[in-house]
């Protein structure tokens, strides 16, 4: 099939990739020239496993990038909305990009003579995806159902395992009250084996803030368990590995530490918490989760406390919000280093992918060039992320704190868990 995708950021271009590979027909569509240009240069703009590799086989045969979004509607019989959905600072979801993609869509379908399907794939609070039809409808002057479908499609894309996820899904759900809409999407999905969620457009756009709550929850649950155990000389780890043997809970999302963070967890909480506020409902869980999660670097900075290393040189081993990426947005190692900060501590920092972005928001701090030079030159070790390298370390005697349970089945010498 002929498809387009409207946004090439870190969901686009992996959904692009990811059905070139299917063998499907498909437009990538940015505003960004230079992001443009790499793709049609099979370079992808951003890092994820196994991407450039990919890219190589598909670009530029099946997979091409365009500025003109209007053009690459015209060709195609589906467009992906997979522009980004920011939170305010008060955690409000930010709705700009998916207003201006879906006027523009509406403008470009002006003068499509055939029928078209606009699947909305950034994550959306309930009920974006009715004005995003209201939008088409008034801007096209075309009727949803008829002229064109729209369907909600959620993505459930870890970084760092993304192209292993989409190829290999839990669930897909298509969310629509049109049966043509459904009957399109199912078709472009038809090479996979999964199991298939039809439901409406809320339910859809539901399903994907309730996942990554729940998934959130399960962090919060085992990060306060953890604190509980931790007080009590109890293992964390054992607790967790216990309970998850239970079917009904499962072993997933129970590894203690420092916390959840990146650009979705957070995020979407905080969104799902806010528009539940907006209707009148206070959101108890949701704000115990958010809470449990924006104290448990805490945890971590009373246990250095606790071994009054004032005047210490200290090395933060992990700047990435997860192992396998260069993202550090939300990431809890940045709240402990800015903390740090406050506290006038002599820092170095490593991070294998990580530093570039770090080094732009701390200019002034000291980095490393390998996490053995900043053991090294340290007087105590911090992990906050969970980067294999890391452990292969040679840390001596010096005292590691870890936040996020990687030394835990051979812990070095002088060590200390923030659950464990
Ligand atoms: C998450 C979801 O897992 C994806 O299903 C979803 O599609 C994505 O958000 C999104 O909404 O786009 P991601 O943020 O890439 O994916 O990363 P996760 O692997 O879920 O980890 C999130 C955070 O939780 C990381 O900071 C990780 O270290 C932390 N975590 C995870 C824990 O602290 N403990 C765990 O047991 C698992």
């Amino acid at each position: 099939m002929n498809v387009c995708v409207t946004g090439s950021g870190y969901v686009g271009l992996i959904t692009g990739a990811g059905l070139a590979t299917l063998g499907h027909q498909v437009i990538c569509v940015d505003i960004s020239k230079e992001k443009v240009g790499q793709i049609n240069a099979g370079e992808p703009p951003i890092f994820e496993h196994g991407l450039a590799d990919l890219m190589k086989t598909v670009v530029p045969k099946s997979l091409t990038a365009t500025t003109d979004l209007t053009d690459a509607v015209k060709r195609s019989r589906i467009i992906f909305i997979t522009v980004g959905t920011p939170s305010s600072r008060h955690g409000e979801i930010k709705l700009d990009q998916i207003e201006k993609i879906s006027h523009s869509i509406g403008e470009a379908l002006h003068d499509k003579k055939d029928y078209c399907l606009i699947v909305v794939k950034s994550t959306v609070i309930p009920g974006t995806t009715e004005k995003v039809v209201e939008t088409v409808e008034r801007v096209s002057g075309k009727e949803f159902g008829k002229d064109f479908g729209v369907a909600m499609n959620p993505e459930f894309l870890r970084e760092g395992s993304a192209l292993t996820d989409f190829f290999s899904p839990d669930r897909i759900i298509i969310g629509s009250p049109d049966k043509k809409s459904r009957e399109t999407l199912k078709e472009l999905y038809s090479s996979f084996s999964c199991p298939v969620l039809e439901s409406s457009f809320r339910e859809a756009e539901m399903i994907k803030y309730a996942s990554n709550a729940m998934l959130a929850t399960k962090i919060s649950f085992i990060n306060e368990i953890g604190n509980i155990c931790k007080n009590l000389g109890i293992d964390t780890n054992k607790v967790a590995e216990g309970i998850g043997l239970d079917k009904r809970i499962g072993p997933h999302f129970l590894r203690a530490g420092i916390g959840f963070g990146g650009s979705c967890f957070p995020k979407d909480v905080s969104a799902l918490a806010h528009q539940a506020a907006t209707a009148g409902i206070t959101p108890r869980v949701l704000r115990a989760v958010l809470d449990v999660n924006r104290e448990q670097p805490n945890r971590l900075l009373a246990i250095l406390d606790s071994h009054t290393p004032k005047g210490k040189k200290i090395a933060i081993l992990g700047l990435a919000f997860k192992k396998d990426t260069d993202d550090v947005r939300e990431s809890p190692s940045l709240s402990i280093i800015k903390e740090l900060q406050m506290e006038n501590s002599s820092l170095i920092l490593y991070d294998p992918m990580g530093m570039k972005e770090v080094m732009k928001l701390f200019p002034h701090l000291t980095f490393a060039s390998s996490a053995q030079e900043a053991v090294n030159k340290a007087d105590i070790v911090l992990i906050l992320t969970e980067w294999d390298e890391f452990k292969t370390v040679n840390f001596g005697d010096k005292l590691v704190i870890d936040g996020k349970n990687l030394l835990y089945e051979r812990p070095p010498t002088n060590y200390e868990g923030v659950c464990w």
